[in-house]
């Protein structure tokens, strides 16, 4: 049974992170702020300058990240609305795989929304093979096959060689983990979805009396591919005495998308100094939460005056533990925001910091007027 399973998703097995494509209002301003603020490098651009119309992206790398981010130059067409909409968000979550046609028709056999047939796109430097198919909202999946692509990123962009502008250097490795919010009731569907369309397995489950505070609550499920390289956790509102934050969310950004990228560190202490040196923003925590931390955690190689001072949560289970911090939402709209993680051993989403963590956020979210 384990082998029919694995044949079936067989193009689906060596499924990673590719890029995050964001639509926003104003890409050249959205860059400036990624490269300043998290060290990102302006490193290609697509635009009328390069021979595309209707609209201009700007990709950012570092390390093994990459985030492009495209808007529209005028009020027509699909970017355009998806900004109208959703506000700066993230469009789509691309993954790479080595043969882009059997990814999607994997995908599609196995109830995945077709959304654009495998397509060669090519330029001077090569070829590469995409294909679309849909998730939660208008939140898409590209698979990119860039092997016979030797370019900047992919065609029709241009190199730029812009040094990373940020003042201060923090060091962003790879993408950790996505989180999608969806609406009620809907988590179970789409982690479904998943494992249906993606072959992918469940890691963890949370359920209202894990992930709440005395106001709000939510449930959440962690998805991931059998190398968990791809881990997809999604959460949904769960009743509460007042407004859950994923309800919070779905009105701001009209519907399920998106709520979290979090981003691998080999040193949080570093980064999220550097990150607070050049002007990010991130979630407080009550200092009460430092007085428990050794006898919650237990001993660990990171100071509690050092944590307390940055703000850095701490979680463990059986293989290890991990340190997680969010940054506030990165537009005016409370929706996508960032997490920087560090694991040292731990396979951990931060359960045990889900009711410190919440505390916060609904601080800043009755400061907003929506708790
Ligand atoms: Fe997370």
């Amino acid at each position: 049974m384990a082998t029919q399973i694995s044949d079936r998703y067989a193009a689906l097995q060596e499924l990673d992170w590719d890029h995050l494509h964001f639509y926003v209002g104003n890409a050249k301003q959205a860059a400036h702020y990624y490269a300043t603020a998290f060290g990102f490098t302006i490193a290609g651009y697509a635009g009328p300058e390069t021979g595309r119309s209707g609209s201009a992206s700007y990709l950012l790398v570092q390390n093994q990240l990459r985030f492009v981010l495209t808007s529209a130059l005028g009020p027509d067409g699909a970017i355009a609305q998806h900004v109208a909409l959703h506000g700066d968000g993230i469009r789509d979550v691309a993954l790479s795989v080595p043969d882009a046609r059997a990814a999607f028709a994997t995908a599609v056999e196995n109830g995945a929304h077709a959304i654009a047939q495998p397509a060669e796109s090519s330029d001077e430097h090569g070829t590469a093979i995409l294909a679309t198919v849909g998730s939660y909202g208008d939140t898409v999946h590209t698979f990119v096959e860039r092997a016979g692509y030797r370019g900047v990123f992919l065609p029709g962009f241009v190199p730029l060689a812009r040094e990373p502008a940020a003042p201060s250097r923090p060091d962003l490795r790879a993408i950790d983990h996505v989180v999608g919010n969806v609406g009620w009731n809907e988590m179970d569907w789409w982690a479904q979805y998943y494992s249906k369309a993606f072959g992918f397995t469940q890691l963890v489950s949370f359920d209202d009396n894990d992930i709440s505070t005395e106001f709000t609550a939510l449930r959440s499920k962690v998805v991931s591919d059998a190398r968990r390289r791809v881990k997809f956790p999604i959460n949904e509102p769960a009743e509460g005495r007042k407004k859950s934050q994923i309800e919070e969310f779905l009105d701001f950004y009209h519907g399920a998308g998106v709520q979290h990228v979090a981003i691998a560190t080999d040193d949080i202490l570093k980064t999220v100094q550097a990150l607070r040196d050049n002007g990010v923003q991130f979630l407080e925590t009550p200092s009460s939460y430092y007085d428990a931390l050794e006898a919650r955690v237990g001993r660990i190689d990171e100071a509690t005056g050092v944590l307390r001072d940055l703000s850095i949560l701490v979680d463990k289970d059986d293989q290890g533990y991990m340190l997680q911090i969010f940054t506030k939402p990165l537009q005016d709209r409370p929706t996508v925001f960032f997490e920087i993680i560090q694991r040292r051993g731990s396979m951990s989403f931060g359960k045990g910091n889900f009711k410190a963590l919440f505390v916060a956020i609904e601080e800043e979210q009755g400061k907003r007027g929506n708790l």
